[in-house]
């Protein structure tokens, strides 16, 4: 349920995540009804400015393409709930001084009810002072309090510990909102109907005897952007595959839930993600881009050290020793500057028995999470006439053209709303993220060059579909499709 009278404050409101994602999330919801009555956003940064200049830059990235004025009307009022308080990030005094403007926002609401959600946008450096300080002087003792952080949680299975196990003296668990936005994104969610309401999708065929492979990619077709300085300290598998990917992963390949209840979802992901073996060195491969299409290579960005090994793209072969899985490779593929934008699921079945068709396509089912959400399920059919020949064709349902009116929520505003609610299901538990590092440290240890000298990455040009190992890799998994490298 929303809660009246809730005050929403953003820490790190001058920076790039709450511009360019939480603050136009925070505005879809506001527009479309979705905040609860009475809401404030006080925005918290370290940067001086006046509230006007605040609004300003908050608003800057809410998108009104075509001057809607009813759009332009609610950005008005938006900027009229939204107020801004400077301050440090590691003193009480700033801490107290927030405290008192949230009182005086809320000694003006109709009921002595006051609820609070703290949203770091924040660097990892200061999560814990920033939280501790938050609940010592800005707690509230009449209603409900929430804090939801964003990764990097950690950057290996110890630090990921030390840095929860901070968190934790001050937060609680249910109090703590951990946000990994690809759980917000409409075609995840739609995992857990595709398989469990469909017995053709999920009971049936969904295991080893029907399933040849799965390969889940991740294809972004710009570089570090400027961002070059937090890339170059985590990485290609830190950044999108070690958490986005491994989530998908976990909710594409988990038993049934015995109920759709928060913890019912996530005991279910964690026991899967436990029955994933770490992975070693020869199930990855690395590439980092150069220059190519007039494009600068990765170690062209001046933020980054010119020596850097630091890898952009990784594919990697995780295995699932379970009953339902055991044998089926699972293929994980993120990269940057590559030739398209794409992230999308490929499960590819097994051949038809030998025999009667020779050479026919294996199914395949698409579930393509960005851009333009679609299902899509690749069979063989009789071509219409006197032939008897088979040819592939595909039952498909892309969104834009089945689902014409309907907006679909941008993944922060369907996060926000569920932290709002109350609703943890789609927020990362501590134990799934502590199962995530199990698999992932000790390779992310070989390529910190703990274990000897750093592995360097493939070259692969800005555009192009990866470094040129790439098929020999996929090959080596017996694939026979390609068509999602
Ligand atoms: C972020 C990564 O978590 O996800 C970025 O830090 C990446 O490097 C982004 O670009 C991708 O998100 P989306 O929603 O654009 O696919």
């Amino acid at each position: 349920q929303l809660r009246d009278n809730t005050v929403i404050v953003v820490f790190g409101a001058s920076g790039d995540l709450a511009k360019k994602k939480t603050y136009p999330a925070l505005f879809g919801l506001y527009c479309n009804g979705y905040l609860p009555r009475d809401v404030h956003i006080v925005g918290y940064a370290r940067t001086k400015m006046d509230d006007k200049e605040y609004q300003k830059r908050t608003t800057a990235y809410i998108k009104n393409p075509n001057d809607d004025p009813e759009i332009a009307a609610k950005i008005e009022e938006f900027k009229k709930i939204s107020t801004y308080v400077s301050g440090g990030y590691e003193d009480s005094p700033s801490f107290q001084n927030l405290a008192k403007h949230l009182q005086s926002i809320e000694k003006n609401y109709p009921s002595r009810e006051a609820n609070r959600l703290f949203y770091l946008a924040l660097p990892p450096s200061v999560f814990v002072p920033v939280a501790t300080h938050t609940k010592e002087c800005c707690y509230s003792s009449m209603g409900i309090n929430r804090i939801i952080v964003e990764k990097p949680f950690g950057k290996d299975l110890d630090s990921c510990r030390e840095l929860l196990s901070s968190l934790k003296q001050s937060w609680k668990e249910e109090e703590t909102y951990r946000i990994d936005h690809y759980l917000g994104k409409e075609m995840v969610k739609n995992l857990l109907v595709l398989r469990f309401a469909n017995v053709a999708l999920g009971a049936a065929a969904w295991d080893k005897n029907s399933i040849s492979n799965v390969q889940i990619s991740f294809k972004e077709p710009f570089g570090t952007q400027g961002r070059g300085g937090y890339f170059d300290e985590f990485g290609i598998i830190r950044d999108v595959l070690q958490n986005h990917l491994l989530q998908v992963l976990s909710i594409l390949t988990m038993e049934r839930p015995v109920s759709f209840s928060s913890e019912d979802i996530r005991d279910e992901k964690v026991k899967v993600l436990r029955a994933i073996p770490p992975i070693t060195k020869e199930d990855v491969l690395l590439g980092q881009y150069v220059a190519g299409n007039n494009e600068p290579g990765y170690l062209d960005d001046d933020t980054v050290p010119k020596d850097s090994v630091c890898p952009t793209f990784a594919a990697t072969v995780l295995r699932i020793n379970n009953e339902r899985w055991e044998g089926v490779p699972f293929i994980l593929k993120a990269g940057k500057a590559l030739n398209e934008a794409k992230v999308e699921i490929r499960m590819q079945f097994k051949d038809v028995t030998q025999g009667i068709f020779k050479n026919i396509s294996r199914n395949e089912l698409v579930i393509r999470i960005q851009p333009s959400e679609a299902v899509y399920l690749k069979l063989n059919s009789k071509t219409p006439g006197y032939s008897f020949r088979a040819f592939p064709t595909e039952m498909d349902l892309t969104y834009k053209r089945r689902f014409t009116d309907t907006k679909i929520p941008e993944a922060y505003e369907a996060l926000i709303l569920d932290a709002l609610k109350g609703d943890h299901s789609n927020f990362v538990r501590d134990d799934e993220l502590d199962v995530a590092w199990k698999i992932f440290t000790p390779i992310l240890h070989w390529i910190d060059g703990r274990a000897g000298p750093r592995p360097r990455p493939s070259p692969y040009p800005y555009g192009s579909r990866g470094p040129k190992e790439l098929d020999s890799f996929i090959e080596k998994q017996g694939l026979v499709n390609k068509d999602a490298l």
